[in-house]
């Protein structure tokens, strides 16, 4: 149900390097962790890039949205000094680069599709067709572990991300376990529910079990608390507090 890691680095080093950045790729592994998460987009080009928002202003220096770009505009903005002095000459990841970085390093990746509004279909169709392109030798074998995995909010994202490469798991992101959740993840073939911690219990955790879905939460950062989720049945979660839980769980 869940063949993949546990304990993953959110946003590549979590809150402890500039989030979705190379660096934040170092610091996760610094911290001995092979398993990460990160958000990819579309630039104006329709080339991915590994970013958050969809605008600039909070983690890349700059104004306007990030689909007012090409990507190798974006890939020549500083997306550190927002963290630190230190980390000035960061720049924005093509997903290319950041996914070939990962597979050198055998760091399994749960890439979150984060389409910047109105580009759903578009960024599903793309990030999947170049993952898939990407993980052909892997595809042949059936061996879902050897996937990554790929999640998003956008319904229409994860349907598009079937069309274009139906062998590459999928999970459904939803901030709580309420509403057509189940209908959903089923009609898009999900094999996991990924949702936030916070309004998660031992109920819903055992319904999306029951249902037969690997449950992954976002973003822990309390080493009690996910002690307590993965007692409840959680298979995966991301955090933040690469210090304080650490690849193998809770330091
Ligand atoms: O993929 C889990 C988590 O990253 C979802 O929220 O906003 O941190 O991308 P966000
Ligand atoms: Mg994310």
């Amino acid at each position: 149900m869940w063949p993949y890691p546990t304990y993953l680095a959110h946003r590549g080093g979590g809150k402890l390097a500039p989030e979705n950045t190379m660096a934040a790729l170092r610091c996760g592994l610094e911290h001995g962790f092979h398993a990460v998460e990160f958000d990819v987009m579309l630039a104006r080009d329709g080339v991915p890039v590994v970013m958050h928002d969809p605008y600039l202003g909070r983690t890349v220096a700059g104004t306007g949205n990030v689909f007012d770009y090409d990507a190798g505009e974006l890939a020549a903005m500083d997306a550190g000094s927002w963290f630190g002095e230190r980390y000035r000459g960061e720049t924005v990841p093509l997903f290319a680069d950041f996914a070939a970085a990962c597979r050198a390093h055998g760091i399994w990746m749960n890439i979150e599709i984060k389409p910047a509004p109105g580009f759903d279909s578009q960024t599903g169709t793309v990030v999947a067709g170049l993952t898939a392109a990407m993980f052909g030798p892997e595809l042949a074998r059936d061996d879902a572990a050897l996937l990554p995995l790929l999640s998003s909010f956008s319904r229409e994202a994860l349907a598009a991300a079937r069309a274009a490469a139906p062998g590459l798991p999928r999970a459904l992101l939803v901030d709580r376990l309420e509403g057509s959740w189940e209908t959903d993840a089923r009609a898009l073939d999900a094999v996991a529910i990924h949702t936030n911690h916070k309004f998660l219990t031992p109920a819903l955790a055992q319904q999306v079990k029951q249902a037969g879905f690997g449950l992954f939460c976002y973003t822990v950062n309390d080493p009690a608390r996910a002690r307590t989720i993965v007692a409840w049945g959680v298979d995966g979660l991301c955090t933040d507090r690469l210090d304080l839980i650490g690849p193998h769980g809770p330091r």
